[in-house]
C-alpha cells in the first residue's frame, strides 16, 4: 500500500467529506444528529436512519436546507438486521456508494442487577452491541466491493471502558463489546483500507438527557456523576463536542487512526 502524503493538503481539505456519503444511526436526535449536522456541514451526503422515521424526516429537511446538502432519511431499527440491511442498500442505491457509517443508535438500561431480565439484557445488546456488528458487517460488505475503503465509527461510552452506577450492567456490557468489536474490525478491515474507530462520550446533554435530572447550575458546571467523578474543564459535555470528534474520526484527519476509542468525557475519568 503506498503511503499517502497529505502534508500539503490544507486543513479544509483534510477535514473536508465532500463528494463522501455517510450514513448515521439513531440521527434523528441527540448526539447521531449533531454528529449528521456536522457530517452534513463538511459537504459529505448524510442518511438519517432512525426508528423515530417522522423525526428523522424532519431532521433531515432542516440539515438539507441549513447546508444546501444531499440530506435524507429512512426508518432503521437497530435491533434488526433486515432493517439495517435494507438501510445499507437504500444508501448505495441512493449515493452510489458508501464511504462512512455511523454506528450511533443506542439505548440506556437502569436495571439494577437483581432487576435485570434476559430480555431487557438481551434487547440492549441487540440494538446497542448487534446493532453495530450488523452495521459495521455490512458497511464493511459494500466498501469492499467498491475497493475505495471507508471508515466505520462506532459510538460506544465511558461505560465502555469501565464500569459506572448501579444500574448499568446491561447497558455496561453493551458498551465494552462496541469497544472491542472496534479494536477487531480495525483488524480484520485494515488491509482493505477501511479504518474503525471509536468514539465515548462520558456524559452529553441532549434534548433527551436533559430532562433526566433536575439540572442545577452546579450540576450543569460539574456534571458529577456518582462513583464516576466530575468533569475537569468546569462544564457538562454537549452534544457538538461529540460530533466534532465523529466528524475528526471520519476525515483525512484521521487517516493513520484505526481500532482506538476516544474518550470525551471532560477527564471525568482521569
Ligand atoms: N448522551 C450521553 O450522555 C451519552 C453518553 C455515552 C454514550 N452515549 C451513546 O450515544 C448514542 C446516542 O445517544 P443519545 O444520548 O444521543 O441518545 P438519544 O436517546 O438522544 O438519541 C438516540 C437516537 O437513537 C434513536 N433510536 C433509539 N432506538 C433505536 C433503534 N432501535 N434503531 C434506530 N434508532 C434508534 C432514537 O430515536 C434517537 O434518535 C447512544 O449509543 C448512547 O449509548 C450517549
Amino acid at each position: 500500500m503506498p503511503v499517502p502524503d497529505v502534508s500539503d493538503h490544507s486543513i479544509d481539505q483534510l477535514i473536508s467529506l465532500k463528494g463522501r456519503s455517510a450514513v448515521v444511526t439513531g440521527a434523528a436526535w441527540g448526539l447521531g444528529k449533531a454528529a449528521a449536522r456536522r457530517l452534513a456541514e463538511a459537504g459529505a451526503a448524510v442518511l438519517i436512519a432512525d426508528i423515530d422515521e417522522e423525526a428523522a424526516a424532519v431532521t433531515a429537511r432542516e440539515l438539507a436546507e441549513r447546508f444546501s446538502a444531499d440530506v435524507t432519511s429512512t426508518r432503521l431499527d437497530a435491533g434488526d438486521a433486515a432493517s439495517i440491511i435494507a438501510t445499507a442498500d437504500l444508501a448505495e442505491n441512493r449515493f452510489g456508494k458508501l464511504d462512512i457509517w455511523v454506528n450511533n443508535a443506542g439505548i440506556p438500561s437502569f436495571s439494577p442487577l437483581l432487576d435485570l431480565d434476559v430480555e431487557e439484557f438481551d434487547n440492549v445488546l441487540a440494538i446497542n452491541l448487534r446493532g453495530t456488528f450488523v452495521g459495521a458487517k455490512e458497511a464493511a460488505r459494500r466498501m469492499i466491493a467498491r475497493g475505495q475503503g471507508g471508515v466505520i465509527v462506532n459510538v460506544a461510552s465511558l461505560a465502555g471502558v469501565r464500569g459506572i452506577s448501579e444500574g448499568q450492567a446491561a447497558y455496561c456490557s453493551s458498551k465494552h463489546g462496541v469497544v472491542g468489536l472496534t479494536k477487531q474490525l480495525a483488524i480484520e478491515l485494515g488491509a482493505q483500507g477501511i479504518r474503525v474507530l471509536g468514539v465515548a462520550p462520558g456524559f452529553s446533554l441532549t434534548e433527551k438527557t436533559m430532562f433526566i435530572a433536575d439540572w442545577d447550575e452546579e450540576t450543569i458546571k460539574n456534571c458529577p456523576i456518582p462513583g464516576i467523578g466530575t468533569s475537569r474543564l468546569g462544564r457538562v459535555g454537549v452534544a457538538d463536542d461529540i460530533a466534532r470528534a465523529i466528524l475528526f474520526c471520519a476525515s483525512d484527519m484521521a487517516m493513520f487512526m484505526t481500532g482506538s476509542t476516544l474518550l470525551l468525557d471532560g477527564g471525568m475519568a482521569a
